[in-house]
């Protein structure tokens, strides 16, 4: 997929005129994340962000957990220009080192199998402790998402195609939380799937 697709509009058509999700809305999920993460005992210390694209979460985390060392990142030459991020594709690219927590929004979908399954590597090398994993599936596409304010020109795949290929990394916690396996958070047996 180009990276042209997502140029300025893009972003008024899925975040300005009928948007997906708001900065408030991002905001009630990132604090669920912090929240977590303490409970958990996971010092979020550093965060990175994987196709930020207006970079709601990345605003959150200045104004909540300014002492954070957050990267945000996306593909697109004008997201990055237009809200600040740094220009890598998550299929090519893994950080030198990993980050407490990764956050990978509304991604995965825009990428072809090979690509996907190239970016759920990069995303297990990037994870020190937890990842935060939404993709709309086949499923969601035709039982859950709000075809009017979703993008629909994705990739539709099974939510089996995604576990086979998190489960060698990523404990599934819920809530779109997977924990990195080499982690060292002791969960109980009915707190994870
Ligand atoms: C639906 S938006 C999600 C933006 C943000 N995560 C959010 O939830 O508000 C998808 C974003 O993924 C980015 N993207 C698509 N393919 C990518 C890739 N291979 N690597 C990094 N970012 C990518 C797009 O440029 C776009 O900004």
């Amino acid at each position: 997929m180009s990276a042209d697709r997502f140029g300025a509009a893009y972003y008024r058509r899925f975040y300005e005129q009928d948007p997906v999700h708001t900065a408030t809305t991002i905001g009630h999920l990132a604090q669920a994340v912090m929240s977590l993460s303490t409970w958990w005992g996971i010092r979020v210390g550093s965060a990175l962000d994987v196709g930020a694209g207006p970079g709601f979460w990345r605003d959150w985390f200045r104004e909540h957990h300014p002492t954070v060392h957050y990267v945000s990142t996306d593909v697109s030459e004008y997201a990055c220009k237009q809200y600040a991020h740094d220009q890598r594709d998550i299929s090519q690219w893994a950080p030198g080192k990993p980050f407490d927590l990764v956050v990978c929004h509304g991604v995965l979908q825009y990428l072809n199998n090979e690509q996907a399954s190239a970016a759920i590597l990069n995303l297990a090398t990037a994870t020190g402790h937890l990842l935060y994993l939404e993709v709309p599936t086949k499923h969601d596409h035709e039982h859950v998402i709000d075809a009017g304010s979703t993008d629909l020109d994705c990739h539709w795949r099974s939510g089996d195609w995604y576990r086979r290929r998190l489960a060698p990394h990523f404990l599934q916690v819920g809530a779109g939380l997977w924990a990195q396996r080499s982690g060292a958070v002791p969960f109980y047996e009915l707190e994870s799937c």
